[in-house]
This record gives structure tokens, sequence and C-alpha cells, in this order.
């Protein structure tokens, strides 16, 4: 490819926007031709992340006004919910592809979304087009997409636990337990981001019923009376642990196990089997993933081969959005799946 993409980003100066605009600027086939921000237009990119001043050292964030005036042939939303959906309907409008990394567009039931984010959907007519954007669940789908759904950071997490025993049909039930860093909240102050506050607690969050359980039911087919899914904020800025304690419909063996799970991640580029058991793996810990795109997903198996701890772990930044973002953005525009991604987690962080 000659000509680079031009792309552009609204919500710039958030965590997500931060980690698109990172990635990018070592990305062989994109390039940054927008950094939009309501509140930090005309002031340098590298104010608001210090870490990319030398990546774009003469780039300033660009207003709304002037972000709907250039001509990008694709566009990243890193908005929050239902402002994503209103931007998104006048981005393809305009002709751009979008990827989205909010939550508004990946439930394809109108109904479920006003069930599990208690609002009214913005503009409903563009869910039968999107394609929920994890390119391990959709990859032909999203070739030939022009809206692209975020994936949730602790439902993606799910998605990776449970995905061979569900396709299966193995799957009894699933108690989903996902321990999440702070960044997962965004870069605008809350109570429960506040350092003080939050900074060596254990805070359970949205017990029972997360919100991302109902991309989990979609994704993986399962019945929602046989799940649960909590979500708690552990000591950490990156990553999320995903552990489910799955009751098996059947008896298995080890071997059965690693069987499923071969057949389905050996041939993607970014997932690595990781379980309890020889010594030498381990339960998936994000601290082996952070600052990449990689993902750990593995299980160990109680002795009556009936219950089994299904567990990965992601960089919810990177595999739990702007990652898979720019993946599917890459198989959107017929590059390499894995163009830009190949950076290696940092270690130790
Ligand atoms: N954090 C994660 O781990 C994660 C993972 C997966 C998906 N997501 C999703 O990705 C999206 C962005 O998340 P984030 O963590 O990057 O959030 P964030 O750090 O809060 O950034 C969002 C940015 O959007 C802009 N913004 C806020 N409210 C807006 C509004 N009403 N209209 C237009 N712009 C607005 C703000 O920039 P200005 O004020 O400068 O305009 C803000 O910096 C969210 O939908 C989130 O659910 C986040």
């Amino acid at each position: 490819m000659n000509k680079k993409i031009p792309v552009i980003i609204w919500g710039a100066t958030g965590f997500t926007g931060g980690e698109l605009l990172r990635i990018i600027a070592r990305h062989p086939y994109m390039e940054v031709v927008g950094a939009v921000s309501r509140s930090k237009a005309g002031n340098p990119i590298g104010a608001t992340h210090p870490h990319l001043r030398f990546a774009y050292p003469n780039t300033n964030f660009i207003s709304p006004d002037e972000g709907g005036e250039i001509n990008a042939d694709l566009v990243f939303l890193a908005l929050p919910h239902k402002a994503a959906a209103e931007m998104a309907k006048k981005r393809l409008s305009a002709g751009q592809k979008v990827v989205d990394l909010s939550a508004d567009f990946r439930l394809k039931d109108q109904e479920q979304y006003r069930r599990w984010y208690e609002t009214e959907h913005p503009c409903p007519e563009l869910l039968g087009e999107s394609v929920y954007g994890l390119p391990e669940l959709h990859r032909s789908e999203i070739a030939g997409a022009r809206l692209i759904s975020g994936v949730g950071c602790n439902a993606t997490s799910a998605i990776f636990a449970l995905l061979p025993i569900a396709k299966a049909g193995l799957i009894e039930n699933a108690r989903i337990e996902c321990r999440v860093g702070s960044s997962e909240g965004g870069a605008e102050a809350k109570e429960g981001s506040l350092h003080a506050l939050r900074s060596r607690s254990l805070r359970m969050v949205s017990p029972f019923l997360h919100r991302h359980m109902a991309e989990v039911i979609q994704e993986l087919s399962l019945p929602e009376e046989a799940m649960s899914m909590a979500v708690t904020a552990v000591e950490l800025v990156r990553g999320i642990q995903c552990i489910a304690h799955v009751t098996l419909k059947k008896k298995l063996r080890e071997a059965d196990i690693w069987k499923l799970f071969r057949s389905q991640w050996a041939n993607e580029p970014f997932v690595s089997i990781s379980p309890a058991k020889p010594a030498h793996f381990r339960i998936p810990d994000p601290k082996f993933v952070l600052g990449s795109n990689r993902v750990l997903t593995g299980f160990a198996l109680a002795e009556d081969g009936k219950r089994a701890i299904m567990a990965s772990a992601i960089d919810n930044l990177i595999k739990g959005a702007a990652g898979s973002a720019i993946q599917s953005a890459n198989i959107m525009f017929g590059v390499e799946e894995t163009a830009g991604l190949e950076m290696m987690p940092l270690y130790p962080a």
C-alpha cells in the first residue's frame, strides 16, 4: 500500500483515544490526520499524553467542528456511549468507515440495549449492519463492514475464557469474575477512580449482573439463567484477569480441553494457551500481556472432571479496546491483520 489510510480519532484525550494514538503512531498503513477533543482543542497532544510527545511533536488536538471537516477514510470513536452512536451516524453518512469503541453497537437487539444501558438507543436502524469487533469471532463479516462495534473489555476477557467449551456446548453454568485495573473507568476523575479511595481496596462493581454479560450471552449463545458475571476493581492500572467457575455438562479429561483449545486457538495470531498445568505455565495473569494485543487463555480441571476454572488475561486498553479496534480496521481495509499490533508485552510492569 503506497498511501497510508487517513484516520481520525474522536475522544482522543481519553485513555482508549491515547492508546489508538500510540499504536497508530507506528502503524505501517495508517496515519492520524485528526485527534478530536472538545476540551483540549488547540493544545498539543503531548500535553495530555506526555508519553506521545515525541511521536506527535507538532500536532494539536482539533475541535469537533474541525474534525467534521476532515476527509478521513477511517474513524475511530473513543467516546462515551450514546455520544458515539450519534457521531457514528454522521460519519457514516459522510462516507467514512467507522470503528466505534463504545457499547452502542455491541448488542444486536434494541430491547437488550434498553435493558442493560437503561436508555433508548439513539439510532437503532444501524444495529442490523454493525459487526461485533472481535476478529476471533467475526473475521469474515468484519472484512465487508462499514461499521464495527467496540468490544466490552470484560466481555472480551470472558469470551476468551469460555469460547472453546461454549462452542462445544459443554457449559451447564458459568460464574464469571473479572479482576480489573483502574484504567477501565476512563480518564475522567470519579469517586471510584480517586487514588486515595481506590488504591488498595477490592471493590466489587455490579455483582452478579455486570452489563458486559449481555455481550457474552449474545456472542456465545449461552442462556442467561446459566450465567452470572461480577467485576472487582483491584490494585492494577491496566489489565483484566477473568476467572470463570464452570460446571460442565459432561465429565471431561484435561486432554479433551486441550484438544478444544488447540482447535480454537492454534491459528490465532494473538492468543496463547496457558493452563494451570504443567507447572511452567500458569493460570493467565495480566502481568504477562500488559502493553500488548495478546491474550492468555487457560484452564484448570477438578478431579471430578465436571468442574473447571476457565481463565483469560488481557490488557483492557489494547485487546479489550484499541487493539481489537485496530485489528478489525486492518481487516476492513484488507491489510495484514497484525499490522501495528505486534508489540511485545512489557515485563515486569
Ligand atoms: N477504558 C477501557 O478500558 C475501555 C475498554 C473498552 C471500551 N471502552 C469504551 O471506550 C470508550 C472510551 O473510553 P475511555 O476509557 O477512553 O474514556 P475516557 O478516558 O473518559 O475518554 C472519553 C473521551 O471522550 C470525550 N467525551 C466525553 N464525553 C463526551 C461527550 N458527551 N461527547 C463527546 N465527547 C465526549 C472526552 O474528551 P474531550 O472532553 O476532550 O472531548 C474524553 O476524553 C467508552 O465508550 C468506553 O466504554 C473503554
